[in-house]
C-alpha cells in the first residue's frame, strides 16, 4: 500500500528541515485545458496548493517559502489572463493576510512592484504591512519577477551607491552585492521544486539557486499536495550537499 502523507511525514528528519524552499508553480492551465475548464480556473484551483503548502512548511518548521507568482514574462500572456492572475493575487491577499498575521508569518514581495497594476500594488502594499511583525517564517511571493532583472537593479544599485562615494567598489563581495538583491537577510533556497513537468529554472532566483537542491515533478500545480510535499523534502534528506567540497573521507 502506498504510504499516506502522514507516513511520510513521520520519516521527515526534523533537524535537517531545508531552511527555505522555493517552488514555481507550473502546470495550471494544463491542468484547465486537460478537463476542458478555462485556464483561469487552473489558478483559481492553485490557490489552494499554495495554502496547503503554507499550512505543510509551518508543521514542518521551514522558515522562508518563495512562490513564483508572476514573471516578468508573464505579461506576454493574454489580457484576459492577466487581469484575472492579478484579480487573483488580490483576492488571495485579502483573503489571507489575517491568516498569515495570526501564524506569525511575514509576506515580502520579490520583483519590481511598480511593474504591477495600481489595485494589485495597492493590495500587495497592505498586506506586506499588516504582516511585517511576523517573526517565525517569510511567505515570499515573487511578483513582476525574473532572476537577470533582479541582479541588474542589484548592479546598477551598487554602480549609483558607487559614484556617490557611499561604496568603495574594491569592497563590493558576494555578500554585500546579496544584500542588494531582493532577497536580502534571507538565507539561500536550500531546496527548489518546480511541478509541471520542465526541467528548467526559467529565470527564476538566478543569484539565489547556485547550491540549491532541485526536484522536478510531472504533477499539475493544483494537484500538488501535503504528501508530494513530504516527498520532495525526503528526496532532498536523501541528497549529500558538499557546495563544492569533498566529504571528509573522500
Ligand atoms: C503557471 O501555470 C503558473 C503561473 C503563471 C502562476 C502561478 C499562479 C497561481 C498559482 C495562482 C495565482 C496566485 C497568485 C498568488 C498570483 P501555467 O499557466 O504556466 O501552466 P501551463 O504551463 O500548464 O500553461
Amino acid at each position: 500500500m502506498n504510504p499516506t502523507a502522514d507516513d511520510l511525514r513521520s520519516r521527515i528528519n526534523p533537524s535537517a528541515v531545508p531552511r527555505h524552499v522555493a517552488v514555481i508553480m507550473d502546470g495550471n492551465g494544463r491542468w484547465a485545458q486537460e478537463r476542458g475548464l478555462d485556464r483561469l480556473e487552473g489558478h483559481r484551483v492553485g490557490i489552494g496548493s499554495i495554502r496547503r503548502l503554507v499550512e505543510a512548511c509551518r508543521e514542518l518548521g521551514v522558515e522562508v517559502l518563495t512562490l513564483y507568482a508572476f514573471s516578468t514574462e508573464n505579461w506576454k500572456r493574454p489580457r484576459r489572463e492577466v487581469r484575472g492572475l492579478m484579480r487573483l493575487l488580490a483576492e488571495y491577499l485579502r483573503e489571507e493576510t489575517p491568516r498569515l498575521a495570526e501564524h506569525d508569518v511575514r509576506l515580502r514581495v520579490l520583483g519590481d512592484l511598480e511593474g504591477l497594476p495600481v489595485s494589485a500594488r495597492r493590495e500587495v502594499r497592505r498586506a506586506v504591512q499588516a504582516t511585517a511583525a511576523g517573526r517565525r517564517a517569510t511567505l515570499n511571493l515573487a511578483l513582476n519577477y525574473g532572476g537577470r532583472a533582479e541582479i541588474l537593479r542589484a548592479a546598477v544599485t551598487a554602480v549609483r551607491e558607487a559614484a556617490a562615494g557611499r561604496l568603495d567598489p574594491a569592497s563590493l563581495d558576494e555578500q554585500t552585492f546579496a544584500g542588494l538583491l531582493d532577497t536580502a537577510g534571507l538565507p539561500d533556497p536550500d531546496l527548489l521544486i518546480r511541478t509541471g513537468g520542465e526541467i528548467r529554472v526559467s529565470n527564476f532566483l538566478l543569484w539565489q539557486l547556485a547550491y540549491t537542491e532541485f526536484w522536478f515533478t510531472p504533477v499539475y500545480w493544483p494537484d500538488f499536495d501535503r504528501e508530494h510535499f513530504f516527498r520532495a523534502v525526503l528526496d532532498y534528506q536523501q541528497r549529500r550537499r558538499r557546495f563544492g567540497a569533498l566529504e571528509p573521507g573522500d
